[in-house]
C-alpha cells in the first residue's frame, strides 16, 4: 500500500484504464535492472553485448519506423491555443483527453503496467521535482533506471501528500489473447505525445524511443517544468552545465544551449588543449536554474545519467563520453561487432571490415547505408564519466557565470559574441537558427529558428517565454550570468567547418572565463562584444591569418539580410512579442546601417 493517496488513486485509475496483466511498483534495485534486462532479452528486443569488452551492457534495435522524437505529433493542450503559441502544436485539453482515453482504453493488455517513482533532481534538493512515469516498456524502466533517480527515497520524499507529475505512457501495443510480443513494440501510426500545462500532467502513446518515452527528459524537464518556471520565477533550459577551472585553480560554472546534436555533451565533456585548463562535467543536456539567496542563478542537472548522440563520439572527439562507456550501458541503434560489442560512424577512423547494421542486416565498409543510425544513443550513469565534478549532485546546485547559447551556422555568426547585457542576451538566445539534425525525424540540414535551443520543448507560448527570460533580468538584486552567442560550425568556400571545434573549444571557454573575471578584452562591435585582436589564443592552430579574422568578422550584409527574416519569425508571435525585442532589432539595424 502506497503512503501517498493521490498516487495510490491515480495507479488505480490507470490499472482500470489501461488493463494490465499485472501491475508493478518499481524500486530502482540492481534486481530490478536484471529483471528488465531478462524480459528484454527473452522477448528479442536487447542482446547482451560481450561480457569482456564490454561488462553488463545491452544493444538494442528499435522499430525503423521509431528512431526519434517525433515533433509533428507532440502537442501542448493549454486551455487557449494562443497559450501554446506558435511554437506548439495545440489540441483543445477536452479533445484531447477523449482522444486519450479512448487511445489508453485497454492498451496495456497482456502486458505488466510499471509504476516507476522519479526524481528530476538529487533528492532533497530544493530546485529538484518528482514524477511518476506509468509505463508497458522494460525498456523505458531500464533507461529510468539510469537517467533519473528511481526508488523508495522518491515515495519517501514523496510522503503523504506531496505533488509529483504524472507521466502516463503506453507503446501502444496491446497483447491481445497470448499474441506474441514483437521485438519493440510501438504505434508510430497512432502516435500523440501531449502535455497538459495547467494541469502538468503528460501523456505519451506509440513510442518507445527516447525523449517520446522516456518522460522525465523532455516532457517533464523541459515542457511542463518550463510552465512551472515561468509561474515560479526560475528557468528550465535544453543547456548542459560544465565546471571551468582555470590554471591557477579558479573555477567557474558555465551553462550551454545548443539545439539536439549541436554539441552540448561534447562541450560538458571537453578536455582543453591549452596548458593548465580543465573542465569538469556537472550536465549535458539539462539545467534547472533557481536564484539563490545571493542574486546568482544556481542550476542542477535534473538528470542521472547520460542519453547521448552515439555517432561522431570517439576518443579523439570525446573521450570522456568513450570513457564513460566501457560498461553498464545501453546502446540503442547502434552497429554490432563480431565480437559482440558496439561501433557507430567516428568511433574509429576505420570501420570493421564486418558488422551487423542498426537494421540487424549485414554490413560492410562498401554498404551505402550508415551502420549506426545517426540518432543512435547511448544510456549510462553520469557516475560513469571520469570527468564527472564532485559537485554535480550537491543540492544548492552550482552558480553559473556565463550562459551560451548557439547552433549550427555555416555563415554570417561569428565563433563567439558577448551581449552587453541580460536583454541583449535574451535577444541573441531568442535569434539563433540552426541546421536540423537527426535528433527528431524530418528533413536534416534545414536551417530552421531554434530560440534558446527550445523551440521543440517550450511548454507555452515562445514569446511569453521570452518575456520570463527578460523578468528574470529584472530580479531584484539579481547577479546575472554574462551571455555569449557561440557558433563552432562556420564553414569556408568547399563547405569545411572552418573551426577545428571540440577541445578546441576551450579556447572560447577561456575568453568567456576571463570575460567575467574582467580580465579579457573586447571590442564594441554592431552586433555585440567581439574579442579584440590577440584576445583568443589561435596558437598552434592550423588557422591563416585571414580565417582568424573571418571567425571573428562581423558580416555587415549577412547580419542585414537576416534581419527582415528575424523581423518575420518575431511577426509570428503578434503583440505577445516583448517590446524590448524591437528595439534590440532596430537599434540593431541602425548600427549595422551606420558601419554599412
Ligand atoms: P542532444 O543530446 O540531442 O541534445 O545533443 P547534444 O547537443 O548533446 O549534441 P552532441 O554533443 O552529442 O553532438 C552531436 C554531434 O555534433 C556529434 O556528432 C558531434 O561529433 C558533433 N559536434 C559536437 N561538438 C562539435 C564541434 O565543436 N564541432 C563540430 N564540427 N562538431 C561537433
Ligand atoms: C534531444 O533530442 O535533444 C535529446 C534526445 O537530447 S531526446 O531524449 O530524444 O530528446
Ligand atoms: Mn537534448
Amino acid at each position: 500500500m502506497l503512503k501517498n493517496k493521490q498516487l495510490q488513486t491515480w495507479i488505480e485509475q490507470m490499472q482500470a484504464l489501461c488493463q494490465p496483466q499485472d501491475v508493478v511498483i518499481c524500486d530502482g534495485s540492481t534486481e530490478e535492472y536484471d529483471r528488465m534486462w531478462e524480459l528484454l532479452l527473452a522477448s528479442g528486443s536487447a542482446k547482451r553485448l560481450n561480457e569482456t569488452l564490454r561488462p553488463n551492457s545491452y544493444l538494442v534495435r528499435s522499430d525503423p519506423k521509431d528512431v526519434a522524437r517525433v515533433e509533428g505529433r507532440t502537442y501542448i493542450c493549454s486551455d487557449e491555443e494562443a497559450d501554446a503559441g506558435p511554437n506548439n502544436n495545440w489540441i483543445a485539453p477536452d479533445e484531447m483527453r477523449a482522444k486519450l482515453d479512448q487511445l489508453f482504453e485497454g492498451c496495456m493488455r497482456g502486458r505488466t503496467m510499471y509504476v516507476i517513482p522519479f526524481s528530476m533532481g538529487p533528492v532533497g534538493s530544493p530546485i529538484a521535482h518528482i514524477g511518476v512515469e506509468i509505463c508497458d516498456s522494460p525498456y523505458v524502466v531500464a533507461n529510468m533506471h539510469i537517467m533519473t533517480r528511481v526508488g523508495d527515497a522518491v515515495l519517501e520524499t514523496l510522503g503523504e501528500t506531496g505533488d509529483f507529475v504524472p507521466c502516463m505512457h503506453s507503446v501502444g501495443r496491446p497483447l491481445l489473447d497470448g499474441a506474441v510480443d514483437v521485438a519493440w513494440p510501438c504505434n508510430p501510426d497512432d502516435l500523440y505525445i501531449a502535455h497538459f500545462p495547467t494541469t502538468r500532467e503528460i501523456w505519451s502513446f506509440g513510442s518507445g524511443y527516447g525523449g517520446n518515452a522516456l518522460l522525465g527528459k523532455k516532457c517533464f524537464a523541459l515542457r511542463i517544468a518550463s510552465a512551472m518556471a515561468r509561474d515560479q520565477g526560475w528557468l528550465a533550459e535544453h543547456m548542459l552545465i560544465l565546471k571551468l577551472i582555470n590554471p591557477a585553480g579558479d573555477i567557474k560554472y558555465i551553462a550551454a544551449a545548443f539545439p539536439s546534436a549541436c554539441g552540448k555533451t561534447n562541450l560538458a565533456m571537453l578536455i582543453p588543449t591549452i596548458p593548465g585548463w580543465k573542465v569538469e562535467t556537472v550536465g549535458d543536456d539539462i539545467s534547472w536554474m533557481k536564484f539563490g539567496a545571493d542574486g546568482k542563478l544556481y542550476a542542477i542537472n535534473p538528470e542521472a545519467g547520460f542519453f547521448g548522440v552515439a555517432p561522431g563520439t570517439g576518443m579523439d572527439s570525446n573521450s570522456n563520453a568513450m570513457l564513460s562507456l566501457t560498461k553498464n550501458c545501453i546502446f540503442t541503434n547502434v552497429a554490432e561487432t563480431d565480437d559482440g560489442d558496439i561501433w557507430w560512424e567516428g568511433m574509429t577512423d576505420d570501420a570493421p571490415a564486418h558488422l551487423i547494421d542498426w537494421k540487424g542486416n549485414d554490413w560492410t565498409p562498401a554498404t551505402d547505408t550508415p551502420a549506426a543510425h545517426p540518432n543512435a544513443r547511448f544510456t549510462v550513469s553520469a557516475a560513469q564519466c571520469p570527468a564527472i565534478a564532485e559537485e554535480w549532485e550537491a543540492l544548492a546546485g552550482v552558480p553559473i557565470s556565463a550562459i551560451l547559447f548557439g547552433g549550427r551556422r555555416a555563415t554570417v555568426v561569428p565563433l563567439v559574441n558577448e551581449a552587453r547585457d541580460w536583454t541583449q542576451g535574451t535577444f541573441f538566445g531568442a535569434i539563433v537558427s540552426s541546421e536540423k539534425t537527426a535528433a527528431a525525424a524530418g528533413k536534416i540540414g534545414e536551417l530552421r529558428r531554434d530560440p534558446m535551443a527550445m523551440l521543440p520543448f517550450c511548454g507555452y507560448n515562445m514569446a511569453d517565454y521570452w518575456s520570463h527570460w527578460l523578468s528574470i533580468g529584472k530580479h531584484e538584486g539579481a547577479d546575472l550570468p554574462k551571455i555569449f552567442y557561440v557558433n563552432w560550425f562556420r564553414k569556408d568556400a568547399n563547405g569545411k567547418f572552418m573551426w577545428p571545434g571540440f577541445g578546441e573549444n576551450s579556447r572560447v571557454l577561456e575568453w568567456v572565463f576571463n570575460r567575467c573575471a574582467g580580465t579579457a578584452d573586447a571590442i564594441e562591435t554592431p552586433i555585440g562584444n567581439l574579442p579584440a585582436t590577440g584576445a583568443i589564443n589561435f596558437s598552434n592552430l592550423d588557422l591563416s591569418d585571414s580565417q582568424q579574422k573571418e571567425l571573428l568578422q562581423v558580416d555587415i550584409d549577412g547580419w542585414l539580410s537576416e534581419i527582415p527574416l528575424i523581423r518575420e519569425y518575431f511577426a509570428e508571435f503578434g503583440d505577445r512579442l516583448p517590446a524590448a525585442f524591437n528595439n534590440q532589432l532596430d537599434e540593431l539595424q541602425l548600427r549595422l546601417e551606420k558601419t554599412d
